[in-house]
C-alpha cells in the first residue's frame, strides 16, 4: 500500500476554496493527530482515486448484465471483479457489494431471511450490539419483535448458556453475532450450532473484524453462516460502504433485499474502490498488516493496564478495547474530551451494566486499525499509553494538554502518509 498519498484537488481549490480549505485542514487534523476510534482507518491512495471517479457519473440499477438503464459494459466489469474479489477473500458462495454502509446491509439481510413481526435476537447496545442489531430507537427493534442478550455480569464474556436459554425460550428467526464494542474472539462454531438447534439463521455482523476474519487472524464464519454483512471501512481499510456475503441458497433473496426493495443505483464510483480495497486485502501485506492490529492492541491494553487502567474482560483479542474509568474517577465524555485536547482521537462508550448513561458513560472504546495503517509498532503502542494516562490526569490542565498535543504531533510526524 502506498503509504505517502498525494491530493490534487487544484481544480477544486479555485472554484469552491471554502471547501478546498475545510478539506485540508481535516487532512491536516487526521495527519497530526493518533486516531483510536476502532471503527476508523485510512485508505490507500488508489482507494481514494477510485473514489473520486467517473463511475460516479453513472446510474446502474440492478446487477452485472442485468441493468435497468444502458451503458454499463464497463460498470459490470467493475463490479463484477469487486463481487469475485470479495468471494475469495471470504471464500464466500455468493456476494452482493451494492449495500450503501453497515445499516443498511443489516436491514437488508433482515429482509433477506424475515416478514416484520418475526423474532430477532442480538446483543444489546451498551453490552456492545449494535443499534441494528434490535434496539428499541431503531428499524430493526420497530419493524422486528426484538429480543436481546448480554454479556454475563461477572466476566463481561459472551455468556452461552444465557443466550442458548433465551434462543429456546423466544425461537427467534435470526439471531445475529459479530459486535461493535465486544473486545474477544467470538465463538462463530457455538453460534451455527446453537441456530442450528433452535432453528434460527445464523447471521453474522463482521463490520468491526472482517480485516481480521479476511487474513485467518479470526475466525472466518462466512463459508458456513447463512448471511453475513460488513462494512468496508473499518478494519477491511476500504471506502466508507458495505457487502453482504452468503450462501448460494440465499442469494436472490439477498440481492432482491438490496435491489429494489431497499436501495436504487449503486454507488459505482465506491464499488469500483471497494474492489480496489479488496484486491489489497488479497495480497499476503494485508495479512501481516491484520496481524500487526491484534499485536499493537495487545501491547496497548497491557501498557494500559499497567498504568492502573481497568480494561472490560481484562484485554483484547482483537482490534479494540473498552476502558472502564470508574475507578479513575472520570467520566467516558471527560476523558474523550481531554483526550481530544492533546489531539487523540476515541470514544466514549457505555461499559456492560453502565450505571451512566450513553452520551456521558463510564468509558472509552479505543483501537489500533488506523495507528497500524500508519506503521506504528509496538514500541509506539507503549509512548501512546503513556500520552493517553497523562492526558485523562491533566484533563483540567489546559497547558499540559497543549504540551501532550504537540508531542503527539511530533509522534504522527514519524509516520506520515499525506504529501
Ligand atoms: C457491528 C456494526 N454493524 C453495523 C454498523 C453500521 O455501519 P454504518 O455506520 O456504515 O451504517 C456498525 C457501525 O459502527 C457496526 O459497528
Amino acid at each position: 500500500m502506498r503509504l505517502l498519498h498525494k491530493m490534487h484537488l487544484g481544480v477544486l481549490k479555485e472554484q469552491d476554496p471554502v471547501i478546498f480549505e475545510l478539506i485540508q485542514q481535516e487532512k491536516k487534523r487526521q495527519m497530526e493527530g493518533i486516531e483510536l476510534i476502532p471503527s476508523e482507518n485510512i485508505v490507500s491512495q488508489a482507494v481514494l482515486e477510485a473514489l473520486a471517479s467517473v463511475p460516479t457519473n453513472k446510474y446502474s440499477e440492478g446487477y452485472p448484465h442485468k441493468r435497468y438503464y444502458a451503458g454499463n459494459e464497463f460498470i459490470d466489469r467493475i463490479e463484477g471483479l469487486a463481487i469475485e474479489r470479495l468471494k475469495k477473500l471470504f471464500n464466500a458462495e455468493h456476494a452482493n457489494v451494492q449495500p450503501l454502509s453497515g445499516s443498511p446491509a443489516n436491514m437488508a439481510a433482515y429482509f433477506a431471511l424475515m416478514e416484520p413481526g418475526d423474532t430477532l435476537m442480538g446483543m444489546r447496545l451498551d453490552m456492545g450490539g449494535h443499534l441494528t442489531h434490535g434496539h428499541s430507537v431503531n428499524f430493526s427493534g420497530k419493524i422486528f419483535r426484538s429480543i436481546q442478550y448480554t454479556v454475563d455480569k461477572e466476566t463481561e464474556l459472551i455468556d452461552f448458556d444465557a443466550i442458548k436459554k433465551l434462543a429456546e425460550k423466544e425461537k427467534p428467526k435470526v439471531i445475529v453475532s459479530g459486535y461493535t464494542a465486544y473486545p474477544r474472539e467470538i465463538d462463530f462454531k457455538a453460534f451455527r450450532e446453537l441456530c442450528d438447534e433452535v432453528g434460527a439463521f445464523a447471521v453474522a455482523d463482521i463490520a468491526h473484524i472482517a480485516g481480521l476474519c479476511c487474513a485467518g487472524v479470526h475466525e472466518n464464519p462466512v463459508p458456513y453462516f447463512d448471511v453475513v454483512t460488513t462494512t468496508t471501512h473499518k478494519t477491511l481499510r476500504g471506502p466508507r460502504g458495505a457487502a453482504i456475503m452468503c450462501r448460494s441458497e440465499f442469494a436472490e433473496r439477498v440481492d432482491k433485499a438490496v435491489f429494489p426493495f431497499l436501495q436504487g443505483g449503486p454507488h459505482e464510483n465506491v464499488i469500483a474502490a471497494k474492489a480496489v480495497a479488496f484486491g489489497e486485502a488479497l495480497k499476503p501485506e494485508f495479512k501481516l498488516y491484520a496481524r500487526q492490529i491484534v499485536k499493537n492492541a495487545k501491547v496497548l491494553a497491557s501498557e494500559l493496564m499497567a498504568l492502573g487502567f481497568r480494561l472490560v474482560t481484562g484485554g483484547t483479542d482483537n482490534h479494540l478495547m473498552l476502558i472502564d474509568l470508574t475507578e479513575k474517577k472520570v467520566t467516558g465524555k471527560e476523558a474523550e474530551s481531554a483526550l481530544e485536547k492533546a489531539g487523540i482521537y476515541c470514544n466514549k462508550n457505555t461499559i456492560p451494566f453502565d450505571p451512566r448513561k450513553p452520551w456521558d458513560p463510564s468509558g472509552i472504546r479505543i483501537g489500533t486499525p488506523a495507528v497500524t495503517t500508519h506503521g506504528m509498532k509496538e514500541s509506539e503502542m507503549k509512548e501512546i499509553a503513556s500520552l493517553i494516562n497523562r492526558a485523562i490526569n491533566a484533563r483540567n490542565s489546559h497547558v499540559e494538554l497543549k504540551k501532550i498535543r504537540s508531542e503527539v504531533k511530533e509522534l504522527c510526524a514519524r509516520f506520515p502518509f499525506y504529501e
